[in-house]
């Protein structure tokens, strides 16, 4: 089977911007991985182990993911972004500032606006396949926005 043939039912007009919104998703992400490392790393006070464990557990699932979605830009015929500084040039998350000396509920906030802002990349994604007959990355991104939003729920949790 053709690369054309496999992405046929797939109108060809919506093939380029559900590529694009895929790579824009990879850019958010990484964003995101960013401030999970930044806060896994500098968290402190009491509750330091569960939150340095958890921004990890988000990470280290997250990676898998990003792998995943830029394998899906390929699978539609197109190119995956990369590299750190072209991401960065993407991404609209918020930095904290490295190595800074925040306050656990200050880490546990910033993680939690730059899941939200990969939430709404994700459902952006989501919605431009669903009308272009894309399934699998309708799929695809339904399987992230819940997995983002699961993250919501534990990082709010804590806030509370
Ligand atoms: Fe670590």
């Amino acid at each position: 089977m053709s690369a054309t043939k496999a992405i046929e039912n797939i109108e060809s007009s919506a093939v380029d911007q559900i590529a694009a919104q895929l790579n824009q998703v990879v850019a958010e992400s990484y964003g995101l991985l960013g401030q999970l490392h930044l806060a896994h790393w500098n968290v402190e006070g009491t509750d330091f182990l569960p939150l340095h464990e958890m921004f990890q557990a988000q990470y280290e699932e997250l990676f898998v993911a990003i792998d995943e979605v830029a394998e899906r830009v390929r699978a539609l015929g197109k190119y995956a972004e990369g590299g750190v500084k072209k991401l960065a040039e993407m991404s609209t998350v918020n930095e904290a500032p490295s190595a800074s000396s925040a306050s656990a509920k200050d880490f546990v906030s910033a993680t939690l606006v730059a899941h939200e802002v990969v939430i709404e990349a994700c459902v952006k994604g989501r919605k431009l396949a669903a009308s272009a007959g894309d399934a699998e990355t309708e799929d695809l991104l339904i399987g992230r926005v819940k997995t983002h939003q699961k993250a919501v729920w534990f990082l709010n949790s804590y806030l509370k």
